[in-house]
């Protein structure tokens, strides 16, 4: 069974549990987080997402509507906020 990823939504700071390659859209709607799409194709960019670096580094901008949750880390912090334009 793979692990789960503690998965922590910005900037509400909402907190679930999600399993490794679970679609990102689908574990925002369980943590009550509403991210704005669009195309739900990685084409329009209205869901677009920061992800914190656990190292600290540079975040990452993925589109979620295409992103599933890496298996890489034991958790993740997904940012809204980042781009108030949308
Ligand atoms: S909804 Fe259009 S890129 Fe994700």
């Amino acid at each position: 069974m793979a692990s789960g990823v503690r998965v922590t939504f910005l900037p509400d700071n909402v907190t679930v549990m999600a399993t490794a390659g679970e679609a990102m859209l689908t574990v925002a709607k369980r943590a009550g987080v509403e991210i704005p799409t669009g195309c739900l194709m990685g084409s329009c960019h209205a869901c677009e997402v920061e992800l914190g670096d656990p190292e600290g580094g540079e975040p990452t901008t993925v589109c979620a509507c295409i992103s599933a949750i890496p298996g890489d880390r034991a958790a993740l912090t997904i940012d809204l906020a980042f781009d108030p334009s949308w």
